[in-house]
Order: structure tokens, then C-alpha cells, then sequence
């Protein structure tokens, strides 16, 4: 019904660790992604993503409790965001979301705004 969110229509919390775990195995072998992880297991990393995406479509607040307002361009700061890494981060998130399954309104919905925040986190210029 109208009041459903979509953290609930498309399957809670389970359905948002699929994807970011997903996510997260294409990461780990990406030869330019990798290296601008600082941390060595990548665990902490997607758990803070699946808490934030958890949060945006409608599920608890977790990822504010525990990590404040989100941020995010500030966040990426530190982390040189071009059009490849932009381009790498998106190929490996379209292919978690193919994973999910989801009805095709839904995995619209998601893609939509997973492709728009990619693009929105660019902060650097492409080499002349
Ligand atoms: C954190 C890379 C886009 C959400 C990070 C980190 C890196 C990174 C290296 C630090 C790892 C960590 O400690 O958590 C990138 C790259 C992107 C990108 C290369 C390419 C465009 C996005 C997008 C979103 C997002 C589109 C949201 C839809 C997050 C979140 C964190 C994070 C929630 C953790 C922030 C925190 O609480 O500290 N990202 N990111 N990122 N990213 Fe991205």
C-alpha cells in the first residue's frame, strides 16, 4: 500500500547486504578501486554503506546514529573521484543490482539514484 516504503517493498534489510556485499566482491578485485580503500578488510566499508542505503530508501536510522549526518561529498574528499572510478564504482553496483531480481519499477528506482549519487560524488577533473 501507499504507505509501504521502499526499504519494505523490496525485501528490508536482507535485500540492501545482498547488494552492497555483491558490490563489494567486484570492488575487491578492481584494480582502481581498491587501492583508495584505506582499510584492509573491506567489512567496515560495506557495512557503512549498507547502513547509509538502509537509511535513504526508508529503513532505520542506524547510519546516522552511528556515523552522524551523512556528508557524502565532503566524505569522498579525500578520495579522488574522476569519471574512471565513477565509471568502475557504477559497473559493479549495476551488476548487484541485476542480482537482486527485483521487479523492473524497483530496480529502476534504485539504479535511478545510485547513478545520480555517482555522478554527484565526481570531484576531480579528467587528465587533460
Ligand atoms: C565511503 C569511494 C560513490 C556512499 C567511501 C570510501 C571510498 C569510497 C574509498 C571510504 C571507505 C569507507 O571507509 O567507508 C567511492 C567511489 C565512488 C563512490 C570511488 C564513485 C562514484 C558513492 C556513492 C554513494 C557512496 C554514489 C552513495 C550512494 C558511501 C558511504 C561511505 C562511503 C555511505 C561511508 C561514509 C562514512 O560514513 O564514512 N566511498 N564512493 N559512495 N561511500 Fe563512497
Amino acid at each position: 500500500g501507499p504507505s509501504t516504503s521502499f526499504f519494505d517493498a523490496v525485501g528490508g534489510e536482507p535485500t540492501f547486504r545482498k547488494l552492497v556485499d555483491e558490490f563489494y566482491a567486484g570492488v575487491a578485485d578492481d584494480p582502481l578501486l581498491r587501492p583508495m580503500y584505506p582499510e584492509e578488510d573491506l567489512g567496515p566499508a560495506a557495512e557503512r554503506l549498507t547502513l547509509f542505503l538502509m537509511q535513504y530508501w526508508g529503513g532505520p536510522n542506524t547510519y546516522s546514529a552511528q556515523r552522524g549526518h551523512p556528508r557524502l561529498r565532503m566524505r569522498h574528499a579525500p578520495f579522488r573521484i574522476g569519471a574512471a572510478e565513477r565509471d568502475a564504482w557504477l559497473r559493479h553496483m549495476r551488476q548487484a543490482v541485476d542480482r537482486l531480481d527485483l521487479p523492473p519499477e524497483l530496480a529502476t528506482a534504485l539504479w535511478d539514484y545510485l547513478e545520480r549519487a555517482a555522478y554527484f560524488m565526481v570531484n576531480a577533473l579528467e587528465d587533460p
